[in-house]
């Protein structure tokens, strides 16, 4: 599949729920909390349909999002089976990390996950104090997340990274112990710029560190970074290495880097079933509704193949972007 840029898709993103056990201030801040009714939120069943159909379609990749997609029961035999799914070659998750260790039927969700085929696990971790941990996400949990790094490095999920949201007067402090933490675990620590995708009065210029500013501030610990540009995981971070330990840092730099949008590749399945082209476009298409008014497959790809041209060249953050929905209810 290819839009009307050059992108190729070949990733999609699903949320498989909007709900979450955190509050992150840049998220979804404690007020006003109205989650998706039950029968406006997808079954398992009508997601795989679309990853089917998808994957006839050129779709590769594949993300579990959410929300917190640890909060959905029945996460893991979801993932098994979107492993088996012919033409998936890659199965990750996002997540808060808060649920991995949590065990069922005497394994935890990470070994659940290892064992459904999921390879990349990305971790968010803004903070490695507690207090501050607790700010950030109003609940008490980093002692859960430390936990959850330690299940999935022990289940042998192959491929772990540590999400940092920037955030000015916050992060500066917490750059070192957070390099230092995911080198030891082996993991790999990506920086992510701020982005205006929720309503919340958090996505203001105050608040804003930008990757450039960040990766000063890790030179200024480790000196000059060696920028590694064919380096590629599976999204738009650029790489760099500290030159002394090898240890690599993505920076993720939705609102400076210019280029950001050019190596698009993803789509996104929203919780209620909308198909969204672009994280930062107003643009979404209810699949929902065409799927349960009983359509072909020969239809759905259709649809698919028509959100594709739409996608748009770049997203829109700096156009003085207001989301419809937020980051929690899209997946991100
Ligand atoms: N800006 C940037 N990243 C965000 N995330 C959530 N909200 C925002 C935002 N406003 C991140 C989380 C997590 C990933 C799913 O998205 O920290 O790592
Ligand atoms: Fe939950 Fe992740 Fe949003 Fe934080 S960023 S509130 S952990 S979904």
């Amino acid at each position: 599949m290819e839009d009307a840029y050059g992108h190729r898709i070949s990733y999609l993103r699903v949320s498989v729920t909007d709900r979450c056990n955190e509050r992150c201030r840049y998220c979804m801040p404690e007020e006003e909390q109205a989650w998706f009714p039950k029968e406006e939120v997808l079954g398992y069943d009508e997601m795989l349909r679309v990853l089917r159909v998808g994957a006839r379609l050129g779709i590769r990749k594949v993300r579990v999002t959410g929300g917190e997609p640890l909060t959905r029961p029945g996460v893991a035999d979801f993932c098994a089976r979107v492993s088996a799914i012919p033409g998936i070659e890659h199965l990750g998750i996002s997540t808060n990390g808060t649920l991995l260790a949590k065990t069922e039927g005497g394994l935890t969700l990470a070994e659940h996950l290892a064992r459904a085929g999921v390879r990349a696990a990305n971790i968010s971790l803004d903070s490695l104090d507690r207090a501050a941990y607790q700010r950030a996400t109003s609940r008490d949990l980093l002692p859960r997340v430390i936990e959850g790094v330690e299940a999935a490095l022990a289940a042998g999920i192959p491929s772990l990274r540590l999400n940092c949201v920037l955030m000015k007067n916050q992060t500066e402090r917490e750059i070192p112990a957070l390099m230092e933490y995911a080198r030891s675990k082996g993991a790999l620590l990506r920086f992510i710029e701020l982005m205006p995708v929720s309503t919340s009065d958090v996505l203001r210029d105050e608040n804003f560190l930008s990757a450039g500013h960040a990766l000063r501030l890790v030179e200024r610990e480790h000196g000059p970074l060696a920028p590694l540009p064919d380096f590629k995981t599976n999204g738009p971070a650029t790489y760099y290495q500290v030159r002394a330990t090898g240890q690599k840092i993505g920076f993720i730099g939705a609102m400076t880097n210019l280029h950001f949008c050019e190596s698009c590749d993803k789509l996104r399945l929203t919780s209620d079933g909308k198909l969204r082209p672009c994280l930062g476009s107003w643009l979404e298409f209810d699949l929902r509704s065409v799927l349960r008014a009983g359509c072909t497959d020969e239809e759905l790809e259709g649809f698919i193949l028509g959100v594709v041209a739409r996608k748009p060249k770049e997203h829109d953050f700096r156009n003085n972007y207001q989301p419809n929905r937020k980051m929690i209810a899209i997946g991100g």
